[in-house]
């Protein structure tokens, strides 16, 4: 079971903070032999990588050096220390060529790849491009505490079964997941990782909401 913990731009997920739920999750990862990666803000990447702690970044452009303003480079942020990406996360929506391209720069950068996506339908069109994994997520639930693997179960199955006929690629689920049941149940279901943000970041102890959800 892989957890994925998206910092996105939560306050846990600036400066100090995001080095402070790094640290944790390294440990986590350490004591109890879970993967647990950590996505933080571009910012904060390589301070976040240099913890020791599986490092994502939330997006990459598909771009190459030169003149590109304000875009994030694959080979840069690998630079940085990073092993993956998301992609077209629900807060970043990209359109399909851009997602494509950005998979093929992070490739180039031998970035470990993970497409999200909104349904199953969406979820099997990722599949398509050849990402490592592609994690579904219905946005209507995220940051609701109400999570995919108990209030829709089936996105998940249904995901699990279109991306099946498309290609050999692992299911992550996300939305609302907070406790080790809701992660339990999204592993009954198919799923291969979770995808977690509010119910790390907001916890009193994100360590503790860490341990919970991989043990
Ligand atoms: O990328 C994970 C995310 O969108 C889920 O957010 O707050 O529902 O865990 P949250």
């Amino acid at each position: 079971m892989f957890l994925l913990v998206n910092l996105k731009t939560y306050r846990a997920g600036t400066g100090e903070d995001a080095v402070a739920v790094a640290e944790a999750a390294r440990d986590v990862a350490d004591e109890t032999g879970a993967r647990v990666a950590v996505a933080p803000q571009a910012a904060d990447l390589r301070a976040v990588a240099e913890t020791g702690v599986e490092t994502f970044a939330q997006h990459v452009d598909g771009v190459e050096y030169g003149s590109n303003t304000g875009a994030t480079h694959a080979g840069a942020v690998a630079g940085a220390g990073v092993t993956g990406t998301l992609l077209n996360h629900s807060e970043r929506r990209l359109r399909l060529a851009e997602i494509d391209a950005s998979l093929n720069a992070a490739r180039d950068a031998s970035l470990e790849t993970v497409v999200c996506a909104n349904n199953p339908a969406q979820s099997a069109a990722a599949a398509a491009l050849g990402p490592d994994a592609v994690a579904v997520e219905p946005p209507e639930l995220i940051g609701t505490g109400t999570p995919v693997s108990k209030a829709d179960p089936d996105v998940i199955t249904d995901t699990v079964g279109r991306v099946r006929e498309v290609a050999d690629v692992p299911v992550l689920c996300g939305a609302g997941i907070t406790s080790g049941d809701d992660v339990e149940a999204a592993r009954e279901l198919g799923a291969e990782g979770v995808l977690v943000a509010s119910g790390v970041v907001k916890a009193e102890s994100p360590r503790d909401a860490m341990l919970d959800l991989v043990t």
